[in-house]
């Protein structure tokens, strides 16, 4: 592999990941280059870095497919020991506590714990706890999903080439999306422009002081952008009332093929999963690869997931 990992540490020295909105440009793109590095050579570790010695644990309060497994894969692509804390089975069911979680997990000799929590700001505690090890977000409430930030990132960069002058609609429930918030972050500090779109209750317009555009017209977002970045409607995290209804939603705000003929500005489609069918997007456009990047987007999460364990742990000790 053509990068060292010693030199991109360079530009990467952090201990834990728990969000980009303090990220610098430099720090996203160290793990961009080196995650295409990883990708280009067949998903294997980087030359040189020898992580057999060490394990990470994930620890997931709410549910998760992709960023569970994939962080659990990208651990075993470097060698590390893997473990997984089923909350439902766990302590934490006769009351343990996040902090008691933390202080257990690091005990048994995990390196990285990968924490996904329903409370925003519960990694940021865990960091204030832990002794060594290093958190990860995998997502927290509202707030933030720094890795599906970094690998939507990606995606858009392999799929379009580059930032600059980039216009990339971010569409749904933007309110509710910790997506939307760490990719508006990297996306801002790449030098891309975002405009969020959605129906008031869900994309209001005081979104605008993080630094995007807010329309409730899918019209205007599909004329101007790039890029669409397709949200889920987060039912689990409402009032009721937020939306007329499901079918009212599909009607004003659905990514369908008949939209995207009407705009062939719109060169990619994304989706972070779980989509809902005929919701959000309809199954023509979500099947259509051409055009539609949601399980490329699955695949790219792994080889970001490798670029970001590997910096993480490649300073520390035992390395
Ligand atoms: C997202 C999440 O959980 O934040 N999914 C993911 O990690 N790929 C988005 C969502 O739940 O809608």
């Amino acid at each position: 592999m053509a990068t060292a990992v010693g030199e991109l540490r360079t530009r990467f020295a952090r201990r834990h990941v728990l969000g980009l909105e303090d990220w610098t440009r430099e720090e996203i793109l160290a793990v961009l280059d080196l995650a295409s590095e990883v990708k280009r050579a067949g998903l294997r570790p980087p030359e040189g870095l020898n992580l057999s010695g060490r394990a990470l644990c994930t620890a997931f309060f709410e549910p998760s497919t992709r960023t569970r497994l994939s962080f659990e894969g990208a651990a075993k692509i470097l060698g590390m020991r893997t473990g997984d804390l089923s909350v439902e089975a766990s302590s934490v069911k006769k009351g343990e506590s996040l902090k008691d979680t933390i202080l257990t997990l690091e005990a048994m000799g995990f390196d990285v714990i990968v924490l996904r929590h329903r409370s925003a700001g519960a990694p940021h505690l865990a960091a204030r706890w832990a002794r060594k090890a290093h958190i990860v977000n995998g997502g927290d409430g509202c707030h933030e999903h720094p890795t599906q930030g970094l690998l939507d990132a990606f995606t858009m960069r392999e799929r379009t080439g580059g930032f600059e002058g980039l216009k990339v609609a971010i569409v749904g429930d933007i309110l509710h999306s910790r997506v939307a918030r760490s990719n508006l972050w990297a996306l801002l500090k790449l030098g891309a422009e975002v405009v969020f779109c959605g129906p008031p209750t869900l994309c209001p317009k005081s979104l605008e002081a993080l630094g995007a555009k807010v329309t409730h017209s899918l019209e205007e977002a599909l004329s101007v952008a790039d890029v669409v970045n397709v949200l889920r409607i987060q039912r689990e995290r409402q009032q009721a009332g937020l939306i007329p209804s499901l079918k009212e939603y599909h009607r004003e705000y659905a990514i369908t093929s008949r939209r995207l003929a009407r705009h062939p500005n719109v060169k990619l489609v994304m989706h972070p999963g779980p989509m809902n069918r005929g919701v959000e997007i309809d199954p023509e456009v979500a099947d259509d690869e051409r055009i539609c990047s949601v399980t490329e987007q699955v695949t790219n999460g792994l080889a970001v997931r490798v670029a970001l364990l590997a910096l993480l742990l490649s300073g520390g000790e035992g390395e």
